[in-house]
């Protein structure tokens, strides 16, 4: 039985801690309110913020700025561990990327911060309500996937697909840049309500 541990009782956390439960894994959501972590889905285990990661995998379901306070908490015991991020960097009042001086996406952004660790970029293509319901349009949500290592990004690939929704693979962890775009892309179409939050991009195979 795989362990995750989720960063983050909000929207994405949630919804992908939801989707561990269904895989079968040992859940942890940790969240600076431990109650909150508790309820994010039937079945986890709730820490406060400050406590120890008990997961293998690591998803980040948090703004990218507060990165840094995982980061400057938690590198050391992130060292060794799968870690997912999920994260669209986005300047709300331009919608451009948000990203430090010289990153190139969020992701690489992480990998270079965690040398120690192994980064997967997942679930920032996906509106949360299309990964809780793990439906879009009638089929299978599709997960979009960038990592370097190929044992890293079959671990995610995995759970998400026990819990019955689709991935893809994207490629390399610099394709995390088009994630990111894609993932931006979406949310304009939302903010501009010409989409809604339930909607998403659909993948036909
Ligand atoms: N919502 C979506 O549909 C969606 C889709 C794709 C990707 N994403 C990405 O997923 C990530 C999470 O988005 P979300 O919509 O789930 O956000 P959210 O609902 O606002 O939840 C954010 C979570 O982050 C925690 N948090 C905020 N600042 C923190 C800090 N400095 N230290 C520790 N915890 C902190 C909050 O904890 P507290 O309870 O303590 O405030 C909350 O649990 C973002 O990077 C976003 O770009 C979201």
């Amino acid at each position: 039985m795989s362990n995750i541990t989720i960063f983050g009782a909000g929207n994405i956390g949630s919804a992908v801690a939801g989707l561990a439960v269904k895989s079968g894994a040992n859940v942890q959501v940790i969240d600076r309110n431990p109650d909150k972590a508790a309820a994010a889905a039937e079945g986890v285990t709730g820490s406060k913020f400050g406590e120890p990661i008990t997961g293998d995998i690591v998803v980040l379901a948090l703004p990218f700025p507060a990165y840094e306070d995982v980061l400057a908490t938690y590198a050391g015991q992130l060292a060794g561990r799968t870690v997912v991020d999920p994260s669209n960097p986005i300047d709300f009042t331009t919608f451009n990327l948000a990203l430090p001086e010289g990153s190139q996406s969020a992701a690489e952004y992480l990998a270079a911060k965690l040398p120690d660790s192994t980064i997967v970029k997942a679930f920032n293509t996906t509106f949360a309500a299309t990964l809780a319901s793990g439906e879009t349009d009638g089929a299978p949500t599709v997960v979009q996937l960038a990592a370097d290592d190929a044992d890293a990004k079959n671990a995610v690939k995995t759970f998400i697909e026990d819990a019955g929704l689709k991935t893809v693979d994207a490629g390399a962890l610099k394709r995390a840049q088009y994630l990111e775009g894609y993932g931006a892309l979406q949310i304009i179409l939302g903010v501009t309500e010409q989409t809604p939050w339930t909607a998403g991009f659909k993948v036909v195979k």
